[in-house]
């Protein structure tokens, strides 16, 4: 079978489906229009965040048998379209919880202390000392929208750090949420006003999209905003005006709207709002594991097996 390969995906998972007799053909960064004729013949394709999965990109392959999500959302796949004409869509829920759990930590403690803010003046040859005032974790309030697999692990590493944990999740039990040490509350607007620290970890659907909008925000006056989840479910401009103002405090962002970000995308430039470039998933680990689930599933699809992550 033919597998088209159109993000980075680390080779431990490609290798495997060489292994399985298939061939791999890896076609990154490409043009639209090539990527529609590398597509043309393949019966698997495997995409990361960058490649685009439409209507037109699966009329382009008509013997496409599944669409590999090497990681966690599907956003980029029109999963409707897929399954309108029988293709199968599997991710990698598992593989780079971890690594984004972490990275979302690293963020909080970057944005809390300026971290990025204090690297950036010395190496300028600036002595800041007395210019940066950081913010303490213990004592606060981590707030998580989205208690799944990522914001669970946030919660427990953050909330090993003295701080009270609320979440808003419609989809999660009052009771798993207690058996977390987690109170749920009801709306997001709650989870905002109670917590000094907001985590997004909420996927990127109709319902999220440009969730947290100018009067979301308001209500974390004096706080932090985290999104190393999906850049759609936040209004830029309203979060760049938002830490320019001094309503927060600060905010770490992993993820945008458009990537990669354009030079003149807002969030670049406040001092107070710290970026990195979608790599909260970004571990050698991370991105082994995602190939090798990716791959397998590739691979049950193929055998007529059940794929585990569709
Ligand atoms: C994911 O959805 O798993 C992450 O955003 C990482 C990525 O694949 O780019």
């Amino acid at each position: 079978m033919n597998v088209v390969v159109t993000d980075a995906v680390d080779d431990a998972g490609l290798a495997r489906l060489r292994q399985a007799g298939h061939d791999v053909e890896t076609v990154v960064d490409a043009e639209r229009g090539e990527l529609l004729e590398a597509v043309a013949g393949a019966h698997a394709v495997i995409v990361r965040s960058e490649t685009t999965v439409d209507a037109e990109l699966l009329d382009a392959a008509p013997e496409l048998v599944i669409v590999g999500r090497a990681g966690v959302g599907v956003d980029n796949v029109d999963v409707e379209a897929a399954t309108d004409r029988g293709v199968v869509v599997a991710n990698a829920p598992e593989s780079n919880v971890r690594a984004t759990a972490e990275h979302t930590v690293a963020m909080a403690f970057a944005t809390a202390r300026k971290i990025p803010q204090g690297h950036m003046q010395l190496k300028d040859g600036y002595w800041a000392k007395s210019d940066i005032l950081g913010s303490e974790f213990n004592g606060k309030t981590l707030g998580v929208v989205g208690l799944g697999r990522i914001g669970q692990e946030v919660a427990k590493r953050l909330g090993n750090l003295e701080m009270d944990l609320v979440a808003y999740d419609p989809y999660l039990s009052e009771e798993r949420a207690r058996q977390l040490g987690v109170e749920l509350v009801a709306d997001i607007e709650t989870c905002f006003r109670q917590a000094d620290f907001v985590s997004l970890h909420t996927p990127k659907t109709a319902e999220t999209e440009q969730i947290v909008d100018e009067d979301l925000l308001a209500e974390l006056e004096d706080g932090y905003l985290i999104n190393c989840a999906r850049g759609g479910l936040v209004d830029e401009a309203a979060l760049a005006e938002a830490v320019e103002d001094e309503i927060l405090y600060g905010a770490a962002v992993d993820v945008f709207e458009e990537e990669p970000v354009e030079p003149d995308n807002p969030l670049l430039g406040v001092d107070d709002v710290i970026v990195t470039p979608h790599i909260a998933a970004s571990t050698e680990s991370a991105k082994q594991n995602v190939s090798i689930s990716i791959a397998e599933q590739v691979i049950a699809a193929f055998e007529g097996n059940v794929v585990s992550n569709a």
